[in-house]
């Protein structure tokens, strides 16, 4: 069995998530903005993905490959600042993937971490600009001080989903991968 880790991300939450899977599984890790591996060469796909702006930043890779995935067991986690299970979190995710995408992928979603003082200059006066006007005081706090909600633990719901999915897949677990 083949198995890999994509990720999209733009300020390295996504990034650490994907590699703490990578250290209990060893599965590859790709980073999507940087290298092009081909899906289908993979039985088993965790896919990695920010929420920036109310989208998954894998929205455009997700669909370009969905023909070639759509019949493998494939996971997806987001990375956002909003809660898992809140409405709107739901709701991005809904719009900016298909149905189809949705009903078929195992979906876990993940909370992240925002430094402003690691955003270029420009985004950090736009973000500050956004809180002024945002009216959930949640988002607005958020916003303007920033957050760290990382949680290694949160990768054990994947790491379970991974388990499972080989045993009901009959998946023969090879010799582990090396991990670049
Ligand atoms: C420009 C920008 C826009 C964002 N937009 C959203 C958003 O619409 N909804 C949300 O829940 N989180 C939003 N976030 C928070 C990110 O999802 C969170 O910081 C995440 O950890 C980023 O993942 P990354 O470090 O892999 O890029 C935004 C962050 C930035 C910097």
């Amino acid at each position: 069995m083949k198995a890999a880790i994509f990720y999209t991300g733009k300020f390295g939450s996504t990034k650490k998530y994907a590699y703490w899977i990578n250290e209990r599984t060893n599965f590859p890790v790709f980073d999507l903005k940087k290298e092009r591996p081909d899906p289908s060469d993979y039985d088993l796909l965790i896919l990695g993905s920010s929420i920036i702006s109310m989208r998954p930043t894998i929205k455009k890779w997700l669909k370009a490959h969905w023909p070639a995935i759509k019949n493998k067991p494939v996971l997806l986690f987001t990375v956002s600042g909003t809660e898992p299970g809140h409405p709107d979190l739901q709701k991005w995710v809904l719009n900016s993937l298909s149905a189809e995408i949705l009903d078929r992928v195992h979906y876990v979603p993940l909370r992240g971490r925002l430094r402003l003082e690691e955003l270029p200059w420009w985004l950090r006066s736009m973000m500050k600009f956004a809180a002024r006007v945002e009216k959930d005081p949640d988002v607005k706090k958020r916003m303007s001080e920033g957050f760290d909600y990382m949680d290694k633990t949160g990768v054990e719901p994947i790491l379970d989903w991974i388990d499972d999915t080989i045993e009901k897949e009959h998946l023969e677990v090879g010799e582990p991968q090396l991990a670049w």
